[in-house]
């Protein structure tokens, strides 16, 4: 047996069909097309696998991204594709792998480390905690009027330079390149639709599907939230089918419009979260509070035990998983009652952080 390492290159084909038999039996493409950025020749210092008898047969993948919001940069670790072969389960093989992952990630003075799964007690026996909120809307009926001179495509051969442009606008969002947007608009099982005013200029676009995953959930999306309505009810008249639409919690405005139409609405997790490098993340928050004009703001770790708070109003935490869930959220200060009203306000200035990951950098 040998590992946790880094796969050598000539090592790709044998690891791919590993993924591939464990992770997409029955699919006609390789699940390296899914994640274009992440399970790559150019990312395999990221990635960590066992070995036994010349047989790949434990992974996993690190995808670092840079993520921007009105407040803080975040560097974060995206893990994925965490298998193991069968025959070697209950060994002890994947946390080594995620250990080693949460190393590299630390090395790379990522902030936090995120995952998606449904194995929410193996991830939280490695500190990894859910946090962070995603809201989910049924699309189940036309939610906006067609807007003159704006005309609809489900064309997915589209210039990515305008999926680009429209995605720059977003406040919170990874930096990514128009090759990566390119790459992304070619994975396979992806529905492209878009709105196109007068002067073909793309006003709107919404991704439904990415590979094995996200079919029926557009989870990639842009452009104002008039134009983006209107493109959500071509969408559903058009195809005839119900599909739900992943928000993140600071976009307000069409999370006002959405619930004004009385849509179902869930109230979820971004993922699972574990916090890297505690002090650099506070260092941040802390200087977005004094951006703020609120420079009284406490956010330490000492001897294991977070102090949080403003002023004189400080409280200490002692589950690191709490911590997580004060600062990514979903928290009701107010619900915790711990603050009075003057200092909530100050806190609910930068806290709970807007993290967010659109659907294509999830691996
Ligand atoms: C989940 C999976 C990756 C675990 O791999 P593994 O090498 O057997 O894991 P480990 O042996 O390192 O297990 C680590 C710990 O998690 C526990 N664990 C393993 N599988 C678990 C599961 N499905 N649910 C909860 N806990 C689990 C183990 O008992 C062990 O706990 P311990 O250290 O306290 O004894 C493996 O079962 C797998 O490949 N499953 C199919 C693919 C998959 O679901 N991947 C996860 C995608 S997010």
């Amino acid at each position: 047996m040998e590992g946790p390492r880094p796969p050598a290159e000539a090592e790709w084909p044998q690891l791919l069909e590993f993924l591939n038999k464990n992770l997409r039996s029955g699919k006609s493409w390789s699940i390296n097309s899914e994640y274009p950025t992440a399970l790559t020749l150019q990312n395999l210092h990221n990635i960590r696998i066992f070995k036994n008898n010349d047989n790949v047969i434990s992974h996993a993948v690190v995808k670092p991204l840079v993520v921007k919001s009105p407040h803080v940069i975040f560097k974060v670790a995206a893990i994925g594709s965490v298998v193991t072969d069968e025959a070697h389960r209950d060994q002890g093989l994947s946390r080594q792998i995620i250990t080693e992952c949460v190393q590299l990630a630390e090395q790379q003075n990522c902030d936090v480390a995120i995952l998606w799964t449904n194995l929410f007690d193996f991830y939280r026996k490695m500190n990894f905690e859910l946090a962070g909120s995603e809201l989910s809307f049924i699309i189940d009926k036309p939610v906006g009027e067609a807007q003159p001179g704006v005309r609809f495509s489900t064309d997915a051969k589209i210039a990515p330079e305008a999926v680009l442009r429209l995605y720059s606008q977003h406040s919170v969002a990874s930096a990514r390149t128009l090759e990566e947007t390119r790459k992304f608009l070619s994975i396979p099982e992806t529905k492209v639709f878009t709105a196109w005013d007068a002067n073909n200029q793309l006003v709107a676009y919404a991704i439904e599907g990415k590979g094995a995953d996200l079919s029926g959930y557009i989870h990639e999306w842009g452009g104002s939230v008039t134009h983006l309505l209107s493109l959500l009810s071509y969408i559903y008249k058009t195809t005839q089918q119900t599909k739900t639409l992943i928000v993140p919690r600071h976009s307000s405005n069409l999370i006002q419009k959405l619930q004004a139409q009385k849509l179902v609405m869930n109230d979820g997790f971004l993922g699972m979260i574990r916090i890297l490098q505690f002090d650099q993340l506070s260092a941040k928050i802390k200087r977005a509070f004094r951006s703020e004009a609120c420079p009284d703001v406490v956010l330490e770790k000492r001897n294991g035990v977070y102090w949080f708070g403003a002023g004189s109003e400080i409280v200490t935490v002692s589950a690191e998983a709490d911590m997580t869930r004060l600062i990514f959220g979903p928290v009701d200060y107010k619900a915790l009652d711990m603050f009075s009203p003057a200092t909530l306000a100050k806190l609910e200035k930068v806290l709970p952080l807007p993290l967010w990951i659109w659907g294509w950098d999830s691996v």
